[in-house]
């Protein structure tokens, strides 16, 4: 059977423990897996903009051994024609071995996989989910604090359309004594759905507006986004709300001093470059997981041993 990646949960919690051990070997060892994909090509379908989730898979590949071919944009593809998401998939299937495609509509990726030949992952569909980006954070999140069990996530900016956060929040859910605390401006709160299901699953988890020393002093970590400016309706509020949060030297110095500061990226505003020196950031560390990480997925979907 084909294995797509459409959300984290995909993955059991055995899996995912695997592949992130796979991504530590990567790390540490990576002339071991420099030809394990010799003679494979991953097809990165880009309908949105990107930089570092198609440029860290095609990193992946071609530290693998294997090629990349793909578009960019969907305006350089037949979609401009009018062909549909599972007609350009199931050609791509004859093209390559496996396959990374970021949609802005909900879903595509999905009906994409529904016609595929072979293994496609989930790079980004609207303000829904972005499962390797929620791989790549917990990589991050275990090298740099060592475990899942007990940590309490403060994710702040844009909960509403930031896909990363809905499946970091799915992804965690998952682990022991976890609780979030959530920090957004009341249109920017996390949707419906996601609440839904913290509360199900019996995940604490409280939703407050400002970013201070008090809400801060309990965080292992504190998660930063960007407010999609492109999942808005009208300029006017996108304005209102893009400089809502910013992160600075001042707020890191009453930040306690575990904290560890991440963020998926690009960053606009909200975080101010003068934190990038603070030992507490690591949201540039976090894009280099993206890579190992990537590289562990790619050979965990097609299914290869490292001889
Ligand atoms: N984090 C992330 O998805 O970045 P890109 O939009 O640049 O791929």
């Amino acid at each position: 059977m084909i294995k797509h990646l459409m959300s984290p949960l995909d993955f059991s919690v055995e899996e995912l423990d695997r592949l992130l051990d796979l991504a530590g070997d990567i790390e540490r060892n990576p002339a071991k897996y420099a030809h394990i994909c010799d003679g494979k090509k991953l097809a990165t379908l880009f309908f949105e903009p990107s930089t570092r989730t198609r440029l860290s898979f095609e990193a992946a590949m071609l530290n693998l051994g294997g090629s990349v071919l793909g578009f960019h944009s969907g305006d350089s593809s037949s979609t401009k024609k009018g062909e549909s998401v599972g007609d350009t998939m199931r050609v791509i299937s004859c093209y390559a071995d496996i396959a990374a495609i970021r949609h802005p509509k909900e879903g595509a990726p999905l009906v994409a996989s529904m016609r595929s030949l072979i293994p496609v992952i989930n790079a980004g569909d609207g303000g829904h989910q972005h499962p390797t980006q929620t791989l790549t954070d917990l990589l991050t999140i275990r090298s740099l604090k060592g475990r899942f069990n007990g940590l309490t996530i403060g994710l702040c900016g844009d909960l509403k359309f930031g896909r990363t956060v809905h499946s970091l929040i799915d992804a965690l859910s998952r682990y022991h004594d976890v609780r979030f605390v959530l920090i957004s401006p009341e249109e920017l709160q996390v949707p419906g759905y996601v609440k839904e299901s913290m509360k199900a699953k019996n995940i604490p988890f409280e939703e407050v507006v400002r970013l201070d020393e008090t809400t801060m002093k309990d965080l292992d970590i504190l998660y930063m986004t960007r407010v999609q400016k492109e999942r808005f309706f009208n300029e006017e509020d996108y304005i209102r709300m893009k400089d809502f949060y910013i992160l600075d030297k001042a707020k890191m110095e009453v930040a306690p001093d575990k904290m560890l500061v991440l963020h998926p990226l690009p960053r606009v505003n909200e975080i101010s470059v003068e934190v990038d020196d603070d030992p507490r950031a690591a949201y540039f560390k976090q894009a280099q997981y993206g890579v190992y990480v990537r590289m562990a997925l790619i050979i965990t979907l097609l299914g290869l041993e490292v001889a």
